[in-house]
C-alpha cells in the first residue's frame, strides 16, 4: 500500500490524520510537538525522515506558513513525492515557482484546501468551469471575519465575537492576518492566478480589513437594509486586473448577504453566474484535503493551475467605489458644512447623511458618497480639519 507522511499535526493535520486512519492508509506522521502523536501511529518529530523515505509516495505539509513549509514542499517534489498542501501562503508566494518543481519532477501538487475550506472552489476553476469565461470573481474568503461580522450584525461586540472565532478554531494563529484581510488576500490570489492563467501575488493589491469597523456602523448597514462582508474581488476591466479586499456594505439581495458565521462563498460571474457555497474554516477543510490525496492515489497527473499571462494590476487610487464614511464629529453648527465642503471641493457627491446620535462632545456622522476614486477620497480626506471631524471607518458600499 502506498505511504503518506503527514507534516503538521494542528487542527487541521489531526482531522486529516484521522480520517484518512480511518479509512485504512498507511501513514507517517510528523510534528514538531510530541503531544500531537496518535496512538498507534508511526510518528516523528524530524519532517526529514519523511522527505527522505523511499516508501513515502505523497507528503500532505499542513503546517502553514513561508517557512520551512517551503523547503517541505519543494524537496518532496525533488524527491519524487506528490504534495497535498492547504498552505494558501506558500502558494500565493511560490505558487507558480512550486508548480515548476512538480512538473519537473512529474508530481502532482494539489492545494484545494488552500481557498474556501471545504468548496471545491480551485476545481471548479480549473477544470469544470473552463467553458465560462469568467470575468469577475467575488468571495467571502475568510471565516474568522464573516464570522465576526455576523455577530456583531447580532449586536455582538468586536472583541466578544474575535474570541469566539478563535475558540471555534477558525482564526489563523496569528488573528491579524485573518482580522486585516491578509488571509483573504492570499486567498483571491490564488483565485485569480488560476482563474485569469497568470500569477499574482497578495502583496500587489489593495487589502483593507475590518479592524475599523464597529457596532455603529453595522447598526448603519442594518438600518439601511445592507450587510457588511469582508469581500474579495478579482475582475479583468478594460486597463488591467483590478483585485481587492474591502469591507463593503451590500444589499441582502446580493448572491453574497446570505453567507453567515464562519461559511465561506464563491460568485463568479462569467457567460453564466454561479455561487459556490459552504464550510470555509476550521475542520471543514480536511475534506478537500482528503479529495485532494484521493485524486493522486486514483491516479491523477501533474497539471499547470497557473499561467504566464501578463496584466497590469489596477492600483488602489484607480479604484471606484461608492463609500459609507464614519466621522467622529464636534457637534456644533457648520460641521456638516465643513465635511460636505470638503467633499464638494474634490467633486465627491453624497448620496446620504446621517448623524448617529447626539453629544455635547463629539458624535458619529455617517456619509455614503456616490462612486469616486479611492485616490480622489483619499486626497479629500486629507483636507479634512481633525479637531473638527476625525475620518474612523471607511466601508466599500455596493448597494
Ligand atoms: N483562518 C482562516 C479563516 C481559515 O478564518 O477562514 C483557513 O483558511
Amino acid at each position: 500500500m502506498k505511504r503518506i507522511g503527514i507534516i503538521g499535526l494542528g487542527t487541521l493535520g489531526s482531522e486529516v490524520a484521522k480520517q484518512l486512519n480511518k479509512q485504512g492508509l498507511w501513514l507517517v506522521l510528523c510534528d514538531i510537538d510530541e503531544s500531537k502523536q496518535i496512538s498507534g501511529l508511526p510518528f516523528t518529530t524530524n519532517a526529514n525522515i519523511i522527505l527522505n523515505d523511499p516508501k513515502i509516495y505523497m507528503v500532505v505539509e499542513l503546517i502553514g506558513g513561508y517557512h520551512p513549509a517551503y523547503e517541505f514542499i519543494a524537496g518532496a517534489l525533488k524527491n519524487g513525492k506528490n504534495v497535498v498542501t492547504a498552505n494558501k501562503a506558500v502558494i500565493d508566494q511560490y505558487g507558480s515557482e512550486l508548480e515548476q518543481i512538480a512538473i519537473e519532477n512529474e508530481k502532482c501538487l494539489k492545494f484545494e484546501a488552500a481557498v474556501g475550506g471545504a468548496i471545491p472552489v480551485i476545481d471548479a476553476i480549473q477544470h469544470s468551469l473552463t467553458g465560462n469565461n469568467t470575468k469577475k470573481i467575488s468571495g467571502i474568503l475568510n471565516g474568522t471575519t464573516n464570522y465576526i461580522l455576523t455577530r456583531m450584525h447580532e449586536s455582538l461586540d468586536y472583541e466578544t465575537a474575535l474570541k469566539e472565532a478563535q475558540e471555534k478554531g477558525f482564526a489563523e494563529a496569528d488573528p491579524s492576518f485573518d482580522i486585516k484581510g491578509k488571509d483573504a488576500a492570499q486567498k483571491i490570489a490564488i483565485l485569480a492566478s488560476i482563474n485569469f492563467k497568470t500569477k499574482i501575488n497578495s502583496e500587489k493589491f489593495y487589502v483593507r480589513g475590518i479592524n475599523s469597523i464597529g457596532q455603529f456602523d453595522i447598526r448603519y448597514a442594518n438600518s439601511q437594509g445592507w450587510v457588511t462582508k469582508l469581500i474579495a474581488s478579482a475582475e479583468v476591466k478594460v486597463n488591467g486586473l483590478e483585485l481587492k479586499v474591502c469591507p463593503t456594505m451590500i444589499s441582502q439581495k446580493h448572491p453574497l448577504a446570505s453567507v453567515a458565521y464562519e461559511r465561506n462563498a464563491v460568485h463568479l460571474q462569467g457567460d453564466a453566474n454561479i455561487t459556490l457555497a459552504g464550510e470555509g474554516a476550521g475542520k471543514a477543510a480536511a475534506t478537500s484535503v482528503i479529495s485532494d490525496v484521493k485524486r493522486i492515489l486514483n491516479g491523477a497527473k501533474p497539471e499547470r493551475y497557473f499561467g504566464n499571462n501578463e496584466y497590469i494590476i489596477l492600483s488602489n487610487g484607480n479604484l471606484i467605489s461608492r463609500f459609507y464614511l464614519r466621522f467622529d464629529a464636534v457637534d456644533k453648527p457648520g460641521v456638516l458644512h465643513h465635511i460636505s465642503g470638503v467633499l464638494s471641493d474634490n467633486k465627491i457627491s453624497i448620496w446620504k447623511v446621517e448623524q448617529l446620535g447626539e453629544s455635547n462632545s463629539k458624535v458619529p456622522v455617517a456619509i455614503v458618497t456616490y462612486e469616486t476614486y479611492y485616490s480622489t477620497l483619499n486626497s479629500a480626506l486629507g483636507s479634512l480639519d481633525r479637531k473638527i471631524a476625525d475620518i474612523r471607518s471607511i466601508i466599500h458600499v455596493l448597494a
